[in-house]
């Protein structure tokens, strides 16, 4: 009677997989066999009845039942874990192959390119850089600096007065000397650079704009020569414009300097033989420099017998119009195509 009711589980186990698809499915039969009161489990409470001698094969055969259906449904259940998973994968499948989304990626202005490499280099050399308003006073953007009023040197630097004659939107990035000379006191050596908007009177054309840049330096020191000032001009010079250019100084005048230097760099196009670009004298002047003038220390709270040091100051965007090719300084102001930046993204720095 027992194993007529066993064979009739096996056989029952054996099928009973048969059409089962779903996880569902699969948690029912077990629910149906192995749960509290299934099939299995009941099945297996009858060896109380079984005669003793009965028992032992009687409890073989329900563990060999058990195993079947376990071992049947682990497989099953494999299979739709496998499933599972593949049309999971299938259904949020990347092609990686496809395009990127873009993200367009702005590009530094070449104004901003050159002040960059300028103040990695000087600062590289132990320089600060230093900022100051672009509506300064007259006193230190032209009185302490040697150009008092009525100056005729005052003329080729005539710019937009604010209000009074007392306040001047600054024709150069020098009041940031002045500035930083009186805030020192007077008793401690002063290594600077001073980028910044400036301006000027000017008609507006290829070489012109009322609104351009400046990088000032200062250092004051003591001890200092021309020679030092040269060293440092050549580093920028060969930084900006290759490790072959030569640098020249030409005689020059400015108040605030004495002596005064015009800088200059052998020609980068013709390599100084005399080209369209250096309209044919093989030099390129881009900046202007010399040793502080000794009235322009005592102005600012310097004693010239002890301390002594030079100032240099470029147009920055002249030194990109030689850098970049570019003929007309107006190109840098206006808001135009980002392809236009995008250009000097391609030159190396
Ligand atoms: N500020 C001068 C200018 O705008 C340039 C310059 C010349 C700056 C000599 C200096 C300097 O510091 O020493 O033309």
């Amino acid at each position: 009677m027992y194993n007529e009711k066993l064979n009739e589980l096996l056989d029952n186990v054996k099928t009973v997989f048969e059409n089962v698809n779903s996880r569902k499915e699969l948690d029912d039969l077990k629910v149906l066999y192995l749960g509290k009161n299934g099939k299995i489990t009941l099945i297996n409470q009858l060896i109380k009845e079984v005669p003793k001698e009965e028992k032992r094969e009687f409890g073989m055969k329900v563990n060999e039942i058990r195993n079947i259906f376990n071992n049947e449904y682990n497989t099953i259940r494999e299979k739709i874990e496998l499933e599972e998973i593949n049309s999971k994968l299938n259904s949020e499948a990347i092609d990686v192959s496809l395009p990127g989304t873009e993200i367009p990626v702005g590009s530094a202005h070449p104004v901003e390119r050159i002040i960059e490499s300028l103040e990695n280099l000087l600062m590289s050399m132990g320089y600060d850089v230093v900022e100051g308003p672009e509506v300064e006073k007259d006193l230190y953007n032209f009185e302490l600096l040697n150009l008092p009023k009525g100056h005729p040197a005052r003329d080729a630097q005539d710019t937009f007065y604010v209000k009074n004659e007392e306040y001047l939107l600054r024709s150069q990035t020098s009041p940031v000397q002045v500035r930083t000379m009186l805030e020192y006191g007077g008793n401690e050596p002063i290594r600077i650079i001073c980028p910044g908007k400036t301006y000027r009177r000017d008609e507006d054309d290829a070489t012109h704009s009322h609104q351009f840049t400046q990088m000032e330096g200062l250092l004051v020191d003591k001890n200092i020569t021309l020679g030092d000032l040269k060293g440092t001009f050549e580093g920028i010079a060969k930084m900006l414009f290759g490790n072959s250019r030569e640098t020249r100084f030409r005689p020059s005048f400015y108040p605030f300097t004495e002596p005064s230097v015009e800088m200059d760099i052998s020609c980068f196009n013709c390599n100084g033989k005399g080209c369209n670009v250096c309209k044919g004298t093989g030099w390129i002047t881009v900046g202007g420099a010399g040793m502080v003038n000794p009235i322009v220390l005592k102005n600012c709270g310097y004693d010239s017998n002890v301390w002594n040091g030079f100032a240099f100051g470029f147009g920055i965007e002249r030194l990109a119009m030689l850098k970049y090719g570019v003929s007309d300084i107006r190109t840098f102001y206006v808001n135009h195509d980002i392809r236009t930046l995008k250009q000097f993204d391609r030159r190396e720095m």
